[in-house]
């Protein structure tokens, strides 16, 4: 799976270069020119997570932490849990702490703002990490194609369901990611909506991603007889919520559904045959890119990049990441091969007693 990455990374690299836009999965990309940690004392780097309620953020914290220490830096980490005004306050206390760089995934892209601002005017780097921040400078942004990510999901479904009626289940208003992952499930389904094979009978974004939410939103539709052939769900979390409200109509494993963030419990539906494709985004990946950058930045060295992303104020500098489309077929030669999650977890697999000897 490493393999087949780098070599989506190294096709994409070439498609930039010949198209214009860039995805780099290479860590060179980032390192290179990046000090070493002999001889260079150690830098405080700020991570300000949005929400710990997906799997995947605590693994974004300890492998961006992991990474960000072997290089010499010590993180010191919040989470404001979707909250914005927590966030604001975290980002200033990171400030008076001495982070030198401050890496965020925003609460809320456009809200947080004025603490981006007064972070970069006390002279300190912002980071965007995995959500573009809106209409403020920030120094770079590092996060995956996400309209490549809402195309796969839209793939995913449509290769079962072709025609009929469709719900979309977005991510949160707040997000800049929901809007990305919607225009790319769109780009895809738009022309059988055009033509009329596809009927869209729900088109809803979730508050902060919560399962709950998009639960409501799918059991609120069934309830007044709404039927359904199939629905896109922005990821993993409001995809369970989906089938939970599907299943108990009977429908769940029926209906096609998708996600995205490849996490254990999708992974296991997958398998069941309740959810139909996930999306995994290596989350190493994406840490290590982000920590290599910070520790760079915050020793005053800012590697190069040409691809730019506008955010309303400004063209951040931008590295993306390339997502994976994973179906029950792929499972193995995908997350497993890239050491994601394992086979006996996904399979669950009772573990085998050892033998007395
Ligand atoms: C991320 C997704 C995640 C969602 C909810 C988005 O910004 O890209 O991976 O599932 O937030 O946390």
């Amino acid at each position: 799976m490493k393999k087949i990455l780098w070599l989506v990374g190294l096709v994409a690299l070439v498609a930039v270069i010949v198209g214009g836009a860039v995805f780099v999965y290479s860590k060179r990309s980032l390192t290179a020119g990046a000090p070493t940690v002999q001889g260079n004392p150690p830098v405080i780097i700020g991570f300000a997570l949005g929400a710990l309620r997906e799997d995947r953020w605590l693994t974004d914290e300890n492998l961006f932490t992991e990474r960000a220490e072997e290089l010499g830096a010590i993180v010191i980490k919040e989470n404001s849990n979707y909250d914005v005004p927590t966030q604001m306050s975290q980002i200033e206390n990171l400030v008076s702490q001495g982070a030198k760089v401050i890496v965020i995934v925003a609460a809320d892209s456009k809200a947080i703002a004025p603490a981006v601002e007064s972070a970069r005017s006390a002279g300190v780097k912002v980071i965007a990490y995995d959500r573009l921040i809106r209409d403020t400078d920030i120094d770079a942004y590092v996060s995956f194609d996400n309209v490549k990510v809402g195309e796969l999901e839209a793939e995913g479904v449509l290769a079962v369901v072709q025609k009929g009626k469709f719900a979309y289940i977005g991510g949160a208003p707040t997000d800049n990611n929901a809007f990305l992952v919607k225009q790319g499930s769109m780009s895809v389904l738009s022309p059988k909506i055009e033509s009329g094979d596809i009927q869209l009978v729900l088109d809803e974004f979730t508050p902060d991603w919560d399962p709950a939410e998009a639960y409501n939103t799918m059991r609120a539709y069934l309830a007044t007889g709404g039927t359904v052939d199939a629905v896109i769900a922005a990821n993993d979390g409001t995809a369970f919520g989906v089938i939970q409200a599907l299943a108990e109509k009977g429908l769940a494993g029926r209906v096609p559904v998708s996600g995205q963030d490849a996490e254990l419990s999708a992974l296991q539906r997958l398998v069941q045959g309740t959810q139909t494709i996930t999306v995994y985004k290596p989350i190493k990946a994406i840490a290590n890119e982000a920590a290599n950058l910070a520790v760079a930045m915050a020793r005053g060295v800012v590697p190069e990049t040409k691809v730019t992303t506008h955010n309303g104020k400004m063209d951040v500098p931008s590295y993306f990441l390339v997502p994976v489309a994973v179906t029950k077929e792929n499972i193995a030669n995908t997350v497993i091969e890239d050491g994601f999650h394992t086979y006996a977890e996904i399979y669950q697999v009772p573990s085998t007693p050892e033998t007395p000897r």
